[in-house]
């Protein structure tokens, strides 16, 4: 069993540091860039009232045993992630009594709204529905120096 762990702990490392050298990670877009549209963030923000608010309240602060999502503990969860990472997790999970229950179109929308309630900026273009592209585009909680600013 901790052999197992072992060999499975190299392998994750191993892919890492293949990331870290190789295509995606490095040549994507990053979360800073304006990677959704205002519109599409506030559909989210009807779907989040509707969906979401109920249990991690209407500020995105958290309620109970649902945790804020906005701010600083929030973000670092997904810091030198991907949005695909973020995408997945509400997707998979969420709403909590419900998971899977919303269409694509619509998570993407609920996720837009979040990287806006976090300080994202909006961009011209709304973020993509397709996995593969949201995998390319990085978390970053601190802004990099030289990121491109957008209009918003
Ligand atoms: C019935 C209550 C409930 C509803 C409704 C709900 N959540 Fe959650 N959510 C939770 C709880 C409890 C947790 C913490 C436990 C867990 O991670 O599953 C959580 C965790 C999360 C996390 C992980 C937070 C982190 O710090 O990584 C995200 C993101 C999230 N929810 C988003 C959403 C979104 C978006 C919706 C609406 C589509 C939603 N949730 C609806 C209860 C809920």
């Amino acid at each position: 069993m901790k052999l197992r762990f072992a060999v499975l702990a190299v392998a994750a490392l191993a892919a890492a540091i293949g990331a870290g050298t190789g295509q995606a990670q490095s040549t994507g877009r990053s979360v800073w860039e304006g990677i959704y549209s205002p519109e599409q963030a506030a559909r989210g923000e009807a779907q989040y009232v509707e969906r979401c608010a109920a249990c991690h309240g209407a500020t995105l602060n958290g309620t109970g045993e649902a945790p804020g999502l906005s701010g600083g503990e929030f973000v670092s969860h997904y810091d030198q992630l991907t949005v695909a990472d973020l995408f997945d997790r509400v997707r998979t999970t969420m709403p909590q009594n419900d998971p899977g229950t919303l269409s694509r179109d619509q998570y993407v929308e609920v996720v837009a709204f979040l990287l806006k309630s976090n300080g994202f900026p909006a961009g011209a273009a709304p973020l993509d529905r397709r996995s593969e592209v949201l995998a390319t585009i990085g978390i970053q909680a601190q802004k990099p120096d030289g990121a491109a600013q957008s209009g918003n």
